[in-house]
């Protein structure tokens, strides 16, 4: 098992990415830890994970955040990998048609949160040469026309910046930072998106490889990064995305 004894936090695990992702990690022997703001979906996915342990949250929040950490070092005693994957997408709109509040809630979830989860976990993952995966965007690589939220891309492309940053930063510490740039993943937060046959054949059509992804395939990705497999690879922006950034 790639992931024994390994203890393990995937921040939004309630469902989607996150989810498919703390199952993968479970079923290759780690110990989970997830989080969502919502308790009941939360609880629905801890019983469908072995080994897994919900704490709810929100990411925007430090005390909360501080709080979770906090938990898993004393029922766990150490943390060995972080998955920053929490995350909204705003309404699509124009950036004049957006409001400030509107701007900031986006920032809020997806830049911030990952600054404040990554602060609490860094000072433990030093001690356990740990690995740190950010789940980015192809937002975050390229613009879409038509299709852009700004404050979305612009957390999602910073995330990556900061993959750079922090991989550089803690290299001396050993720990690992790498980054996952998915395309359509077909999970809760792209429902609006794949509403009629129509807007699926768009959407598939849309990746060079002819359909959008499946949200496993991430969490097979974060698996190579969380493990030794990935031993000399940080500061890497890998794209999980059917070959859609490259077009
Ligand atoms: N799906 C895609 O096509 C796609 C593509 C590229 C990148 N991504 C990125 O992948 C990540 C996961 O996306 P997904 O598609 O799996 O989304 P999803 O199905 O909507 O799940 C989002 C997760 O984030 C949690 N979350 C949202 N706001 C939170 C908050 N304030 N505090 C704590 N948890 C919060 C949600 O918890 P609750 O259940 O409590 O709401 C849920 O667990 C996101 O960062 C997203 O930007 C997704």
């Amino acid at each position: 098992m790639k992931l024994s004894g390994k203890i393990a936090l995937i921040t939004g695990g309630s469902r989607g990415i996150g989810f498919a992702t703390a199952k993968i990690l479970s079923e290759n022997g780690a110990i989970v830890i997830i989080t969502s703001k919502n308790q009941e979906r939360l609880e629905k996915a801890v019983s469908k994970i072995p080994n897994a342990t919900g704490i709810t949250s929100d990411i925007r929040n430090t005390n909360d955040v501080k709080n979770v950490v906090k938990k898993i070092i004393e029922k766990f005693g150490k943390l060995d990998i972080l998955v920053n994957n929490a995350g909204i997408f705003p309404k699509i709109k124009q950036l004049h048609e957006i409001n400030e509040d509107e701007w900031n809630e986006v920032l809020d979830v997806n830049l911030t949160g990952q600054f404040r989860f990554t602060k609490e976990a860094i000072p433990y993952l030093q001690k356990t040469s740990g690995s740190i995966i950010n789940i980015s965007s192809d937002a975050g690589l390229k613009a879409y026309q038509g299709f852009n939220a700004d404050a979305y891309s612009a957390s999602k492309a910073a995330l990556i910046l900061l993959t750079k940053c922090w991989a550089l930063e803690y290299a001396k510490d050993k720990i690992r930072v790498n980054c996952i740039c998915p395309g359509v993943v077909d999970t809760d937060m792209t429902k609006p998106f794949l509403k009629t046959q129509k807007d699926k054949e768009f959407m598939d059509n849309e990746h060079p490889i002819g359909r959008i992804g499946q949200p496993q395939e991430i969490g097979k990705a974060v698996l190579y990064f969380a493990s030794d497999d990935a031993s000399w690879t940080t500061g890497a922006i890998l794209a999980v995305d059917g070959g859609e950034s490259i077009k």
